[in-house]
């Protein structure tokens, strides 16, 4: 049986973590799969995280199945901080815990299909390149929306807003709640409360991805969209990952979230969910979520991750500046400012794929083809040989 089936491509983004660890290169860079680097290239366990592992294992009492919604608690706390904390008394909003955003996504495309068989879901261009797969092989039919041009490098906003003017009622959008990957160029606020009005209008549902909370500008900050949906339409679903900012990446720690239009939908719409989860992976695994929830709910821990948070963002944002004032040395004829304006843990650099290429093939620079890098691959060691290296294939 097994012969009838064709090799597959390794997924463009994780073969990367294997061509960059199997280089023998000693000045290789690795700025591919999203993961955080510290300044000396090391993705360390959070201190909060240790802290919170040691209390686990030290009280946990057992490790009996919790049920398919996963921990009750994580969930509401994960409410919280995506909504504002008067969200976990609102009754139209149903959670269950994830095996990462990845696992939210795929729960949340195989409900809507069951709510409706035809649903249409519009996603941005470029977007993340594992939600076509994670949501498009649940069987929903999805359409580009322009969103990013990337010989200007600013966000197509007016072609965005057209696109989705088409859309028809019923219709899904599916937004990234902050950091678009792989962009790293987000909504402003202004155009958001634009995004919410046509949403508004003609009666689309958002879908928000919110996998990088608190790499922008912060955790509130970064909630903007999500909570302005929240305030202004009557169903949407929100996905949340906290791989990135707990940095739990291989422990896989999500949620997803359905706002139902009164709570007797609400109730209907988390028993499906629930079903799903069943019928998928049964329960999700309970480490990382009983961690979370600790450091949420613990005053000291949560100061801690938050201070660990804050150190992550701004790491983020001087290895941009960097990178932007050592390109100005090396390629002073190229401007790479639009580098400057994106956040979170990726942008384009804006070379071409033969470019990139060129970039692993003689210089052990690990990248996307679409020329994504992850910015915390530089530091102040490596960006001197990576701006050279740029500017060597450019
Ligand atoms: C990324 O975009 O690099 C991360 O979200 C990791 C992944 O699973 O692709």
């Amino acid at each position: 049986m097994f012969e009838n089936l064709e090799p597959e491509p390794a997924d463009a983004i994780l073969k990367l973590i294997g061509l960059h660890r199997d280089d023998p290169r000693g000045e290789k860079i690795d700025l591919g799969v999203g993961v955080y680097r510290d300044a000396d290239g090391n993705t360390p366990v959070l201190n909060c995280v240790k802290k919170a592992e040691h209390w686990l294992v030290g009280t946990q009492a057992s490790k009996a199945y919790l049920g398919s919604r996963g921990d009750a608690v994580f969930c509401n706390d994960i409410e919280k901080l995506v909504f504002g904390d008067q969200a976990v008394s609102d009754d139209r909003i149903c959670t269950v815990q994830s095996p990462g955003g990845s696992g939210a996504l795929r729960v949340g495309a195989e409900l809507i299909l069951r709510a409706n068989p035809d649903a249409t879901i519009w996603v941005s261009d470029p977007t993340w390149n594992n939600h076509v797969p994670l949501l498009g092989n649940a069987g929903v039919r999805l359409r580009p929306y322009p969103y990013y041009d990337a010989d200007e490098n600013v966000i197509r906003f007016d072609a965005m807003l057209e696109t989705l003017g088409q859309a028809e009622q019923g219709q899904i959008v599916l937004l990234h709640g902050c950091c678009h990957n792989p962009t790293g160029m987000d909504l402003s606020n202004a155009q958001w409360d634009l995004v919410a009005d046509l949403v508004e209008e003609r009666g689309l549902m958002p879908f928000i991805d919110i996998a990088y909370q608190g790499f922008a500008n912060g955790l509130e900050e970064d909630a903007y969209g999500v909570r302005l949906m929240y305030d202004r339409v009557p169903e949407m679903v929100v996905t949340h990952s906290c791989s990135k900012n707990f940095g739990l990446y291989r422990d896989r720690v999500g949620a997803l979230s359905f706002v139902a239009k009164d709570p007797d939908t609400a109730i209907i719409v988390d028993s499906q969910a629930l079903s799903l989860v069943r019928t998928i992976y049964s329960l999700p695994p309970d480490h990382g979520a009983a961690v979370v929830s600790h450091i949420l709910n613990d005053d000291e821990l949560r100061a801690e991750w938050l201070d660990e948070l804050d150190a992550m963002r701004a790491r983020l944002k001087g290895m941009r500046t960097l990178l932007v004032e050592a390109l100005g040395q090396t390629a002073p004829d190229h401007d790479f400012s639009h580098i400057a304006r994106t956040t979170g843990m990726f942008c384009y650099l804006g070379v071409s794929p033969e470019q990139v290429a060129r970039l692993i093939e003689e210089r052990g620079i690990y990248l996307v083809d679409s020329s994504r890098i992850n910015v915390c691959g530089i530091t102040e060691h490596n960006v001197r040989y990576l701006a050279e290296s740029i500017a060597s294939v450019l």
